[in-house]
This record gives C-alpha cells, structure tokens and sequence, in this order.
C-alpha cells in the first residue's frame, strides 16, 4: 500500500513542487491550504504536471474540526507541514497575525495528529532561526536566535516540537531548515507568485528581467563579502522538494517495524537539519548569472542595507547527507534557467485572467 501524506500549504511555492516529488517517489497526497498565500490555479496545474486530480481541502491549520474530519477519513503515515505566512517585514507589523497562523495554528495541528495516533511530520524551519550567525558554514548545533516575529514563530515552532520529543518518545519530527529556496519547475507550470512587490532577491530581479520591475535596488555593498553585496545559499526549490522525500523515506526506515515485524521501532525524536548547498553566492554573482542565461540586462542601483540583514549566511549540508543521503544536485545557472523559464511563461504568475 502507497504512504499518503497530508501535506499542509501544498498548494504553496515550496509545497506544490514537493508535491510533484512525493508523487513520483510512489507517495499518495492530500492538500490541505487556505489559498491565503496561492490559488487554485497552482492546485491545477500540479494536476496536470502528475496526472491525475490531487486531491486538495480548502481549509486552515487553525481549524480543528475540519481537520479532525480529514483525519477520520484518511490514514496518513504523516504530515509535511509548510503552511505558514513567511514575510519577514509583515510579521513585524502584524506579530499577532504571525503567531496565531504560524504558532497556534502548528500547535491545533500537532493536538489532532496526536488525537489520530499520527505521530510523524516534517516542519518546514528555516535558517533564519540561526540569526545572525557566529561561524561559516552553519551546522545544526549552531546557536539559535532570531530578530523578526516570524524567525520567532519558526524558532517558538522548534522548541514546541523538542519539547513533544522529549514528553513521548512516539513522536518522530524532523524540522527543516531550509536556506535561500529559488527556482522553478523545468515545466515552466509551477513557481514562486508573490503578492506584491516581492521582498526576496531571485523574483525580484526576475521581475526586473521581464519588465515588471525597473530596477533592482541592492541592499549593501560593504558588507565584508566578496564583492560587498550579501552572500546567500541559494538552493533549488526542486532539490529542496528531494529533501522532503528523503526525510520520509528515512522516518519510513527508522518508524517501521523490520519484516515480520520482530525488530524494535526505533523513535527519531526532534531532528532539525539544514536543506542547503553549502555554497555562497553574492546578490552581485546572481544578478550577473541571471543575466547571462536569460539574455536580459538587469539594470540596479546599490541602496542602504536593509533593516536586519546579515552579510552571509550559507550551510554546512553534511549532516542531511550522511543522515537522509541527500544533497542538491543543481547549479546558480539551473536555478536562474528555471527561475526565467517561469517568469517568462508566466509574467503575471497563476492570475492568468
Ligand atoms: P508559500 O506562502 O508559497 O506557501 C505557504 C502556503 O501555506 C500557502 O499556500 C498558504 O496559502 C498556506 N497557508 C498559510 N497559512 C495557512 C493556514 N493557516 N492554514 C492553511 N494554509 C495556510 O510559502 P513557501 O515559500 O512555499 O514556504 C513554505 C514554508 O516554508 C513556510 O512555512 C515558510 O515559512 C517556510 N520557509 C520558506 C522559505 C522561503 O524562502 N520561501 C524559507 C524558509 C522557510
Ligand atoms: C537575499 C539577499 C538582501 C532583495 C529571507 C528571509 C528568510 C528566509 C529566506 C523564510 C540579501 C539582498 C534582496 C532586494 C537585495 N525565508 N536583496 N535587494 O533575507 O536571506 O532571507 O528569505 O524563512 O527568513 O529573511 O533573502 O532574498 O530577501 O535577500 O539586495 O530587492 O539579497 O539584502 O543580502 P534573505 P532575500
């Protein structure tokens, strides 16, 4: 019998593209969103990416009822949990927003699982919980701090999971922390859809190249980096999707009795690990690779450093490849290639009215 997974904010950025990944890693998907942050056009379009009709529940984390009917008549081996909101800047102004979506609403799906006896779920953390880091590359044991509410609600999401680790040993949770996610699908079908005016590097600069956007503003260019500008671990959000099958496949190994159902079940208890190349690229190398692939100049001024910013951040990846056997497997150019790719089948994203 197939695994099925309820993944939550599947109909999201990161969670459509693992949604591809899990189908054809022989895994069976139930979406569950609110379309707070997406469309049902994505929900569409992953349709046909992995033909068939995904089954997908318009619905919020906070809702305990609803959740608890989708429990009852489903029998998830467990949850990949990406619903959450993400805008840094946001959180800041709207804290309480933050926290009921992101904490609350982790804990209401945490309390049904628990209900159901559904015990393992992967978390999508992130390295913004390593703040402002002391040494290069981070590791998992690095210090944790965080400066913006929703680093705080991802960190606070964390320390919940620990703590559920350590109360029952039945509880098997992975938190990822995943680093600069960019890219697209190679269909062109799927990727990144901001709301606005996009706050993150790679659509911003995309939008540049496609006309949307006039001119970049780059935040810095005296951080103490190779070229002054910001250095990031840019990681394609395909590979990243590869990650979250590998968590599963590795809570699959350690949460199943061995044939015959002898040998012991062994408990995995709160396990972060990072989701990043281990590779550091500047604003200014990305910006001159993706002028390269998509053949468009992106015009750009150098403006103040933006409020909370760090001048690098990028990962050690060894503990996900000796833990999980995985890593990512593609290149800056592939990233920009697919990022272009997206941006210019799709210059208005899923609003295709
Ligand atoms: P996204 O906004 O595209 O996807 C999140 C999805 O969750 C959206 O479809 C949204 O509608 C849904 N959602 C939000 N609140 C919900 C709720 N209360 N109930 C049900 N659905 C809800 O974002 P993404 O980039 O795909 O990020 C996915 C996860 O990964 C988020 O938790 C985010 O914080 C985390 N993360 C993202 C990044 C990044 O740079 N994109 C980096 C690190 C961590
Ligand atoms: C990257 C670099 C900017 C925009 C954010 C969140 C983090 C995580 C990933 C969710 C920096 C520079 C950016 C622009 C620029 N998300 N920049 N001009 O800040 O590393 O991480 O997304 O968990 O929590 O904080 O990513 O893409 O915003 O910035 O110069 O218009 O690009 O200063 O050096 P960041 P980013």
């Amino acid at each position: 019998m197939k695994n099925k997974i309820l993944v939550t904010g599947g109909a999201g950025y990161i969670g459509s593209h693992t949604c591809i990944a899990l189908h054809e890693a022989g895994y069976d998907i139930v979406v569950y969103d609110n379309l707070s942050n997406s469309s049902r056009e994505a929900i569409d379009r992953l349709s046909i990416l992995i033909g068939q009709t995904v089954e997908f529940i318009e619905g919020d984390i906070r809702d305990s009822e609803l959740l608890r009917e989708v429990f009852a008549s489903h029998k998830f081996f467990g949850v990949i949990h990406f619903a959450g909101l993400k805008a840094v800047g946001e959180s800041v102004a709207k804290p309480l927003l933050y926290y009921n979506n992101n904490v609350s609403g982790t804990i209401t799906l945490l309390e049904v699982m628990a209900e159901y006896n559904i015990k393992n779920i992967v978390f999508s953390s992130s390295a913004t919980v390593y703040g402002d880091p002391e040494s290069l590359p981070i590791d998992e044991s690095s210090k944790r701090s965080c400066t913006n509410p929703y680093g705080q609600s991802k960190l606070t999401v964390e320390h919940i999971l620990e703590d559920l680790a350590v109360s029952d040993d039945s509880w098997n949770l992975i938190a990822l922390r995943y680093f600069n996610p960019v890219g697209a699908h190679p269909s062109g079908q799927i990727g990144e859809d901001p709301n606005d005016i996009p706050n993150n590097l790679m659509p911003y600069i995309s939008q540049v190249a496609v006309g949307k956007l006039d001119k970049l503003s780059i935040f810095g260019n005296d951080y103490p980096t190779v070229d002054g500008t910001g250095v990031r671990d840019f990681i394609h959000v395909t590979d990243l999707a590869q990650g979250h099958v590998s968590a599963l496949n590795y809570l699959n190994k350690q949460t199943r009795p061995n044939e015959g159902g002898t040998a012991k079940k062994n408990s995995v208890g709160f396990l972060p690990i990072n989701l990043g190349t281990g590779k550091g690229t500047s604003v200014l190398e990305l910006v001159s690779a993706f002028s390269d692939i998509s053949g468009q100049s992106i015009p750009y001024q150098f403006a103040e450093r933006r409020a909370g910013d760090i001048a690098s951040c990028y990962a050690s990846a060894d503990k996900a490849k000796t833990l999980l056997g995985w890593q990512a497997e593609l290149s800056i150019a592939d990233m920009c290639r697919n990022t272009w790719r997206w941006q210019s089948m799709n210059p208005n994203g899923y609003n295709v009215s």
